[in-house]
């Protein structure tokens, strides 16, 4: 402004004139576009900002209903007894006592059913929303995720008894029309029995090893538990869990400490074994015969369970896993040797007669114990005079041919 004031007080000619204004003209155009281009930019930039604002003010609503729902009170848990209709159902606090209650409608009506765990407000008690269903911890901790590395091939002797267990077991899953085709319900299960240290919890390892089922691996004691019922709710939980995931084999180990036969039950921790057995003893017959669930149990006091567990219909076949003869011994010092360097006047079948009496345990044990003797000696490889060393060793007292299981037995 100041510029066009000053500059063309009088111009000399209207020529001057007409280019001095051209001049202006065109300078001003060019302004004009600067300031477009300012302005468009300006523009973007408010656009960039109020984005961004509600951005930020969508971040604030969440976080103020994050703190609104982290200050809210603690919500009860119950479980669906009865559905009276639509929007009214009975339920039963944790604490115990039952209420008619009113049910939030944005719940999914198909959800609620007897016997699911839901939520409940504390005031009004309304079901806010329905749980998923759920298994204890432990359930979970037994399934066998990693199957050991074990092999058949791992196991010295036991031919017939491996025979056994795959047909009892593995056939139904793999191959359940062959049953079918001759008419005959699969086995249900096996029992492993026999003196401890003779490879009984190494054939079920195997076993899961080489199928594709899901394996569930409990050690009969793990379902004794503290409180009423508490073991009961494990069998049943880990026979739930065995169908939803079949085909399954459960293996039970030492499954004394829950079968053992029925007495004149004297302390409450008796009685409450003694339930969890009945529990276990109704899962086994509860399922379908043809289901895909598989038992396992392997014992060392088969003289100690109880009579209805031994019945046909709960393990069909009751196998005897006896103490390795001469032949076994030679076999599962192969097995254990395998990866052994030996020295060549080394005779396993001297070194098995032996051992007379040994369990698989003790011979892996006296394979160990030849290593050690060669590591001691300095030798290249294991001699024939290491073998007899251990031997020697090993060679307790009291670890007589005849098994009478005493005590201390049964935990081995
Ligand atoms: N037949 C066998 N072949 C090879 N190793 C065996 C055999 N029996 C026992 N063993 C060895 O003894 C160990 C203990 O055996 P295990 O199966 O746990 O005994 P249990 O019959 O008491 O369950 C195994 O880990 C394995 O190394
Ligand atoms: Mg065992």
């Amino acid at each position: 402004m100041a510029e066009i004031a000053r500059q063309p007080s009088d111009p000399q000619s209207p020529e001057e004139l007409y280019r001095y204004l051209l001049e202006r003209v065109t300078a001003m155009e060019t302004r004009n576009l600067e300031l477009r281009e300012q302005l468009r930019q300006t523009e973007s930039d408010k656009r960039y900002v109020e984005t961004q604002k509600i951005r930020y003010e969508r971040e604030v609503r969440k976080l103020k209903s994050e703190i609104e729902a982290l200050r809210s009170p603690p919500l009860i848990i119950g479980t669906i007894t009865d559905v009276v209709d639509a929007n009214r159902v009975i339920v039963r606090s944790s604490a115990g006592p039952r209420f008619l209650v009113r049910c939030s409608l944005s719940i999914d009506q198909e959800l609620v059913k007897p016997g699911a765990r839901c939520t409940m407000n504390q005031q009004s008690l309304a079901i806010i929303e329905v749980l998923p269903g759920s298994y204890d911890a432990a359930v979970y901790g037994m399934e066998v995720v990693d199957s050991p590395m074990v092999t058949y091939a791992d196991i010295g002797g036991l031919e017939k008894e491996i025979t056994e267990v795959r047909e009892a077991v593995e056939l139904p899953l793999k191959q359940p029309e062959l049953f079918e085709k001759i008419g005959i319900v699969p086995p249900k299960g096996v029992l492993l029995y026999g003196p401890p240290g003779t490879g009984k919890t190494l054939l079920a390892k195997a076993v899961a090893h080489e199928t594709k089922a899901c394996f569930l691996h409990v050690v009969g004691s793990e379902l004794v538990q503290k409180y009423i019922g508490e073991g009961a709710r494990l069998v049943r939980e880990l026979f739930e869990l065995a169908k939803k995931k079949s085909p399954t084999i459960i293996f039970i180990d030492e499954i004394d400490a829950v079968g053992a036969s029925r007495t004149e039950a004297t302390t409450s921790g008796d009685r409450e074994v003694q339930r969890t057995l009945m529990q276990l003893l109704a899962a086994m017959d509860g399922f379908e015969p043809r289901g895909d669930v598989k038992i396992i149990g392997a014992t060392n006091r088969i003289d100690i369970l109880d009579r209805a567990i031994l019945r046909p219909g709960r393990f069909d076949r009751i196998i005897e896993i006896p103490l390795p003869d001469f032949q076994g011994r030679s076999a599962i010092l192969d097995v254990h040797t395998r990866m052994m360097t030996l020295d060549a006047n080394v005779d396993l079948s001297e070194v098995a007669r032996l051992t007379e009496g040994k369990n698989g345990a003790e011979l892996m044990a006296i394979c160990m114990e030849a290593g050690m003797f060669a590591i001691r000696g300095e030798h290249e490889r294991i001699l024939m005079e290491d073998f007899l060393m251990a031997v020697q060793k090993l060679s307790v007292p009291g670890g007589g041919k005849d098994y009478r299981p005493s005590c201390g037995e049964m935990f081995a």
